[in-house]
């Protein structure tokens, strides 16, 4: 027997580091999906995934799997992928979502959307120490969530899909390495980047309304306020502060960067008319536009 199954990739939409720190972010989720079959074999566990540059967060996934089910880890899986893992559009959470959720269906246990977020979680934390598991409930969950640090609240707002504009800055961004190190300057500077995460709390709270609302303007500017708060905290670049400025200058409602900063994506809201002068803006400012319908259907069964 074979299971199939397929998983989101996300986007941060607002509240990126400061939900790290028990505060609030929105995450939502994109059409790009990453696939896992899995299927029962008579010798050891063997991963097939020529596209996937990291296998730890397969392995672990498989291993803490079978050790917490008693179930012999002779699986084999395979692994590929609608986007690349160098976007930050989160592949490897993907990864872990599917595969707990897959090797259930291929075991036949019955295991709960939060049961699987908290496997996933151990998983991502054993590998990367650091981490709100946002993007775990997103590719569980679907759709677009109000999410608190540890799966705390996973809240899915009833909204549909936004007039997004995605562009790739064409740097693969070490999310891990940028989380420790801001942490390391919480250290130091603990009151000063505490007061920017209550900031950020708030448009995350304003956020989640206006969206609800359908108020895009509103979004807009409540996205160029966490994007200042971001620079604020030192994670923007350059190239991602160009491709943001230009996306309003030629029409966006609002553009902020989406995850860690230092490289991956930025996003920007705008007018449907004005998308195509958007998308060509960011281009000119040497992004890559990544092209994705956003509010999809979290971890499913493929036939
Ligand atoms: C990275 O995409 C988003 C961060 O908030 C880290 C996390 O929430 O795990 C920086």
């Amino acid at each position: 027997m074979k299971v199939k199954s397929s998983a989101p990739g996300k986007l941060m939409l607002f509240g990126e580091h400061a939900v790290v720190y028990g505060f609030p972010c929105i995450v939502t989720t994109v059409d790009r999906r990453l696939y896992v079959e899995v299927k029962k074999i008579e010798k050891e566990f063997k991963i097939e995934a020529p596209r996937v540059k990291d296998l730890r967060f397969a392995e672990k996934t498989v291993e803490l799997f079978c050790r917490k089910y008693q179930l012999p880890n002779r699986v084999l899986v395979k692994i590929y992928s609608d986007f690349s893992s160098n976007f930050g559009l989160g592949s490897s959470s993907a990864v872990v979502v599917n595969l707990i959720f897959a090797l259930s269906q291929l075991y036949n246990l019955k295991i709960s959307k939060k049961e699987i977020f908290d496997l996933g979680y151990e998983v991502v934390l054993s590998i990367q120490g650091v981490g709100s598991g946002f993007d775990l409930a997103a590719a569980i969950y679907g759709g677009t969530n109000y999410f608190l640090t540890a799966g705390r609240e996973i809240r899915q707002l009833p909204i549909g899909s936004l007039s997004l504009v995605v562009g790739y800055s064409g740097v693969k961004a070490d999310t891990s390495m940028i989380v420790k190190e801001l942490r390391r300057k919480t250290l130091n500077k603990k009151r000063e980047i505490f007061e920017i995460f209550e900031k950020i709390k708030n448009i995350v709270e304003k956020a989640k309304i206006a969206l609800i609302n359908n108020q895009n303007e509103k979004i807009g500017q409540l996205m160029n306020q966490n994007h200042y708060l971001l620079q604020q905290l030192g994670v923007s670049t350059e190239k991602l502060d160009e491709m943001c400025s230009t996306a309003l200058l030629n029409g966006a409602w609002g553009a902020k960067l989406s995850g860690a900063g230092g490289g991956d994506c930025m996003i920007a809201l705008a007018p449907k008319e004005k998308v195509k002068d958007v998308k060509k803006a960011i281009i000119k400012a040497g992004g890559m536009i990544i092209n994705v319908k956003n509010n999809v259907e979290g971890v499913k069964i493929e036939i």
